[in-house]
């Protein structure tokens, strides 16, 4: 499974980027909203870090507007993915876009039935989104699991994005249903990269090496 980071922070970005994990980059109106900044000042700052599919979403909500806004976007770098919500309108500038080399991340996936149009339409990637489901007392990883199906089912090219992921048992779940990409929020990242043995695995050796260079008189305390 590939994983994305999902936030327009550049400092996260960079950070998660030098742990050589990341693949891309999803970002969304909200996420661009928290950084206070021009979104195309941000994007072209992300794509000089990671070096794959770059999400940026329109905000249109009409054909004409969507793509005008998908233009400008794609404009930017060829590693620009125009993230465009699943309506009617979504559907028809996914078909538009795909058609003329555009690469579309269709978002806001809450049913297989709408992961179906999305690949139909052309989606490059398809976006469901799992905590939102799981806050509305519904189950994200029955959706995650049920599209893998019906995509593997008809050997569907879009690429699933596991989204709206909130904590790192929706990752582990994630890679389990054989997800194509998971798109984590940069402090699950970090509670990934955690384990309590491994915190305490690390002062016990740094305890036995103090008293190894005590016992040997090494003030130092290097290892060569
Ligand atoms: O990738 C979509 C994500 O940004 C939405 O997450 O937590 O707002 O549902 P959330």
């Amino acid at each position: 499974m590939k994983i994305f980071i999902d936030t327009a922070n550049v400092d996260e970005i960079r950070e998660a980027a030098s742990w050589g994990i990341l693949s891309g980059v999803t970002t969304n109106p909200t996420l661009a909203a928290r950084e206070n900044r021009d979104y195309g000042i941000v994007l072209k700052e992300i794509i000089e870090i990671v070096d794959g599919p770059i999400s940026a979403e329109v905000i249109s909500l009409d054909k004409d507007g969507m793509i005008a806004e998908a233009k400008k976007l794609a404009a930017i770098h060829k590693n620009i993915v125009i993230k465009v919500p699943i309506t009617e309108a979504g559907l028809a500038t996914t078909k538009y876009l795909s058609g003329q080399g555009i690469k579309v991340n269709m978002t806001l996936v809450f049913s297989v039935n709408q992961a179906m149009l999305a690949a139909g339409a052309g989606a490059a990637f398809a976006s469901p989104f799992l905590g939102r489901l799981d806050d509305i007392n519904e189950d994200g990883m029955v959706l995650l699991s049920n599209m893998v199906k019906v995509y593997n089912n008809y050997d569907i090219d879009t690429q699933i994005i596991a989204a709206s992921i909130r904590h790192p048992q929706h990752v582990t779940s994630a890679a389990l249903i054989g997800v194509d990409i998971a798109t984590i929020p940069f402090k699950v990242l970090q509670k990934m990269v955690k384990h309590p043995l491994t915190d305490k695995g690390i002062a016990q050796f740094l305890a036995d090496w103090k008293k190894l260079q005590s016992a040997i008189g090494n003030s130092a305390g290097n290892t060569v």
